[in-house]
């Protein structure tokens, strides 16, 4: 079992630090870490702004974000002595003179490692990075993470990281995609990669189809600007669900070693199967909500979010792909994703091909085996098996889930993906972070699909908010969507 490494003495230098994410992630993340390891180790968060930033307003924001992320573990002592380790600094603009009270910051705890932590758009990652490099700010042993979206589309994205790149080492960089820090993702790997039970049937002979939902109630909140610019295949399909597809699909690494679990996930990403003006049409629908309850509660539609009556941005996603190689032969990867559906839940579910023969009857009731493994609002793994029901009556049989519920398996909190994410950066664990090439080819396939759907001139199909999405979303072999969600 590994050992926990302990965090060195760092700075974190926040870009973007009054934004969003920063209020309802990042912050929380570290509040959580310092209650459970007080006195770890010596830090300071430096929070970039270009506004004139009333400290007052600023921590009153941070109070009402912690109470928000860490419910109960939100106390008054616990926040006099969080904030203690910030430092706010005004940088009106990205130059010499601009980044002065920031220079002078870190330079007076100068042994520290420096984490340059980038909550901004991507457009402003190549001014920042060339301006910290003029002011001589980048050590060696600094890092900087990278939020996502990078880039909007291949060659945006391509530009970022080369404008990165200009001033940091790939050593030093960690583009974060939350997914990969969530539990129930990590042990997708232990659950592949040490039980010998599952990896043999790992593949086309014994795995009918693998699906991967992730279904989120909430519509587009305040980011009408940012999501409409973006729509749900560049959020979230682009970087988290082909992650996860990646961890599912990918060949087992030599070790854990960084290098070696993103060569695995590359070698995927450059398997998967380019969409043409047939496959298009027949393998991806696109939709967009309108009016409707969700939980009971009256939701406008997407374009009375936006304000704006002619966008054409989706809110959902289905796709049925393909990872061309060995392993995978011919065997669908079903995509799904969403705002304003019914539920807000994500998972990744392993449909097993039927017995060859039943023995009992008829296969038309003998669904093969299903392994589940749900990510969110609880995380969760399930073996779905045919059981027979007791008692006498010949042979009768059902699906019985085995369930390992986290909470009730590990009784302990479990650490929000940032958490483990922001621990990685400040330990220098790339692992789960993704690599330049990896996210060159997610766009490569990504632009497969918006070239496609711009050729064919492909239409959203309206759904209603609190629905599970367009019908035509349910496609050849899917029981999930629908069956799933009456389960909840
Ligand atoms: C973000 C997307 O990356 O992930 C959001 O930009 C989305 O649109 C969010 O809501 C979902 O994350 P989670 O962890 O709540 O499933």
């Amino acid at each position: 079992m590994q050992k926990k490494k302990k965090f060195e003495p760092f700075n974190l230098v926040l870009f973007g630090g009054t934004g969003d994410l920063a209020f309802r992630k990042i912050y929380p993340a570290f509040y959580h870490r310092i209650l459970d390891n007080p006195s770890e180790t010596e830090f300071s968060i430096f929070v970039i702004h270009r506004d004139v930033q009333e400290p007052g307003k600023f921590f009153d924001t941070l109070a009402l974000g912690l109470k928000n992320a860490v419910g109960d573990r939100y106390s008054e002592k616990g926040f006099k002595r969080f904030t203690g380790h910030f430092e706010l600094i005004q940088t009106p603009n990205a130059s010499k003179e601009g980044y002065s009270q920031l220079a002078n910051a870190l330079n007076k705890k100068e042994d520290r490692q420096r984490i340059y932590y980038y909550s901004t758009p991507s457009s402003a990652f190549g001014v920042i990075s060339e301006t910290l490099k003029t002011c001589g700010l980048i050590k060696p042993s600094s890092k900087v993470v990278l939020e996502k979206p990078l880039g909007h589309n291949l060659e945006s994205s391509v530009q970022t990281n080369k404008v990165v790149r200009n001033s940091f080492q790939e050593e030093q960089i960690y583009r974060i995609d939350h997914y990969l820090g969530k539990e129930t993702v990590q042990n997708l790997m232990v659950l592949r990669f040490a039980n010998s039970l599952f990896e043999r049937a790992w593949n086309s002979e014994n795995i009918d189809n693998v699906q991967i939902t992730v279904s989120e109630n909430l519509g587009v909140e305040k980011r009408a600007a940012y999501y409409d610019k973006s729509g749900a295949l560049r959020d979230m399909v682009q970087n988290h669900l082909l992650q996860l597809l990646c961890l599912v699909a990918m060949e087992p690494p030599i070790s854990l070693d960084v290098n070696n679990l993103r060569d695995e996930k590359l070698k995927v990403l450059r398997a998967l199967r380019y969409f043409d003006h047939t496959t298009i049409q027949s393998n991806t629908v696109k939709g967009q909500y309108t009016r409707g309850k969700v939980h009971d509660v009256e939701v406008n539609s997407y374009l009375e979010d936006i304000s704006r009556y002619d966008s054409s941005t989706e809110t959902f996603v289905a796709l049925k792909a393909f990872v061309d190689n060995w392993r995978w032969k011919d065997v669908p990867f079903y995509l799904r994703t969403g705002k304003r559906m019914a539920q807000r839940y994500s998972d990744i579910v392993i449909n097993f091909k039927p017995v060859k023969h039943n023995i009992f009857g008829s296969t038309d009731d003998m669904p093969g085996n299903r392994l589940i493994m749900r990510l969110q609002p609880e995380e969760r793994i399930e073996l779905v098996q045919m059981t027979k029901i007791p008692g006498p009556g010949g042979y009768r049989y059902k699906p019985i889930s085995l369930k390992l519920d986290y909470m009730d398996s590990f009784n302990e909190r479990l650490p929000d993906a940032y958490e483990r994410l922001i621990a990685d950066v400040i330990r220098g664990n790339q692992t789960l972070f993704m690599r330049h090439d990896e996210l060159t080819e997610a766009w490569r396939w990504t632009e497969s699909v918006l070239k496609n759907w711009s050729d064919v001139n492909a239409q959203n199909v309206l759904y209603a908010s609190g629905s599970w999405g367009p019908g035509s979303a349910i496609m050849d072999g899917n029981t999930t969507w629908v069956n799933d969600s009456s389960e909840q």
